[in-house]
Formats: C-alpha cells, sequence, structure tokens
C-alpha cells in the first residue's frame, strides 16, 4: 500500500505529442511517445488521485482507473484541459504540443509541386500558460524539453508562464523522447532546484510527485 500522499485531489496531466494536419493524408508531429505522462498518471493513481489524462496520439493503452481524453490537435487539446482544469487541484503539461500548425489545411491530398515547397505555419495556443493563467489556484507544473542550456530556459518558461514548478528535461542525444528512462532536474517559483538522479520513467513519476506533493503543501501552507 502506498503513501496517500494525493488522496482527495484531481490530477490533469497531459501526454505524448499533438498532430497538426496539413492535408487529409499527411501531419506534422515531434518524437513524444507519451510515455512519460503516462507514468506520471499511474503513479498519481497509485498515490490516490482522481487522474483525467488527456493525450495525444500514442500507442499506449489507457491505465487501469484513469479517465482518458484522447485528443489529436494542439487546439482539440486546450479544449479538453479548460473543460477540466477548474476541477483540478493540479495540472502536470508533460505533453509535446506543437508550437505551430499550417495556416489552411488542405482538404485533398496535397500534390507535388516541383523541387521546393513552402508551408505557412501559424502559432498554436500554448496550453500550459492559458490554464495557468485562467485558473491561478490551480498547481500548475510545466515541462521543459530543452537540447542545450536547459536549465536557462527552462526557469525562462517557469516565469513567462506563471508556473508553480518546471521539470527540465535534457532531450536529442538518445536522452528524453521515447526512451524507458529519463532525468530530470526540478525548478520551483521559490527558487529551488532539485536534481533528480536517472531512473525508469516509472519510478521517476513517483519521484516526481514526491516533489510536487513537498511543494504543494509549502505553497498552501504560504498561502493560508
Ligand atoms: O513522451 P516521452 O517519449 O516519454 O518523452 C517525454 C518528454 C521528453 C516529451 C517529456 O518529458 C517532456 O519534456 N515534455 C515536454 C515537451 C515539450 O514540448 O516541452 P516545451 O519545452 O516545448 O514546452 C514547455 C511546456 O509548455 C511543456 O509543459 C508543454 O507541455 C507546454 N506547452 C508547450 C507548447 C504549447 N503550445 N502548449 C503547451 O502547453
Amino acid at each position: 500500500q502506498l503513501d496517500q500522499k494525493l488522496a482527495g485531489h484531481q490530477v490533469l496531466i497531459t501526454a505524448g505529442p499533438t498532430r497538426e494536419p496539413l492535408d487529409p493524408v499527411r501531419y506534422l508531429t515531434n518524437r513524444s511517445s507519451g510515455k512519460m505522462g503516462y507514468a506520471i498518471a499511474e503513479a498519481a493513481q497509485k498515490m490516490g488521485a482522481d487522474v483525467v489524462l488527456v493525450s495525444g496520439p500514442t500507442n499506449l493503452d489507457c491505465p487501469d482507473q484513469i479517465s482518458c481524453i484522447r485528443v489529436e490537435t494542439a487546439e482539440e487539446m486546450l479544449k479538453a484541459v479548460s473543460a477540466e482544469a477548474s476541477k483540478s487541484t493540479i495540472f502536470i503539461s508533460a505533453a509535446a504540443v506543437a508550437d505551430y500548425r499550417l495556416k489552411e489545411v488542405a482538404t485533398k491530398k496535397m500534390k507535388k509541386q516541383g523541387s521546393s515547397l513552402h508551408l505557412e505555419l501559424e502559432q498554436n495556443p500554448d496550453i500550459l500558460a492559458t490554464t495557468s493563467k485562467a485558473n491561478p489556484d490551480l498547481f500548475t507544473v510545466g515541462f521543459a524539453a530543452e537540447t542545450n542550456d536547459v536549465i536557462e530556459y527552462a526557469m525562462g518558461k517557469l516565469k513567462r508562464k506563471q508556473l508553480n514548478m518546471i521539470v527540465a528535461n535534457q532531450v536529442g542525444g538518445g536522452k528524453g523522447f521515447d526512451k524507458d528512462s529519463n532525468q530530470v532536474d526540478i525548478l520551483t517559483d521559490g527558487g529551488d532546484h532539485i536534481s533528480l538522479p536517472e531512473t525508469s520513467k516509472q519510478q521517476l513519476a513517483f519521484d516526481i510527485l514526491d516533489v510536487v506533493c513537498q511543494f504543494y503543501s509549502k505553497d498552501q501552507s504560504n498561502k493560508s
């Protein structure tokens, strides 16, 4: 029997990539498998939380006793997250959301057009920033997937997106995406820096949630 540290909480988690269509048969996406976000969802459920998992397209099954909402695009993910956020106490954004989508999606399969092709992209909404700003009482935890200057960029996202905490994740060169293990550093809005050792994504999920619980309690006692 695990310590039920998250009993009484609704934890909202995003996982996996988003898929942005170009035409009826093609799309833009990234290398996220969903493993990290799904591991956090399972760990949160085992720690007593009611878990809502909003997932982009992955090959993973919805874990037992978790409410899963499947989406494809960033816009669909934002809609699902917005509907659940006000019912939740903690939001963990592990999804690798596409920053851009095609400005005009073709309704018919695009034809070959000579030696180069230019696609006009427009920015997707930032789900994490939108949600944290719209729900100031929600404890928000972002991820930052970076190939370089990981801590510096993560710190910038923590502040810009008004988060309680960010999980800085070195990616590229065989790290992070689609692996069974991972290593992260956690930064908080109070200036704390916790380095977690490399381990399986299943174990890391519990380690991340232990830190979330610790700082959630601190945040609540500061408010009262
Ligand atoms: O899925 P796996 O294969 O297991 O890999 C795990 C992972 C590497 C994808 C995961 O650990 C991770 O780092 N997820 C965040 C990936 C990411 O897109 O990071 P980012 O630095 O681009 O985005 C920063 C934060 O803003 C993230 O919390 C992201 O979910 C969020 N975001 C980004 C853009 C956007 N339009 N909306 C968002 O909500």
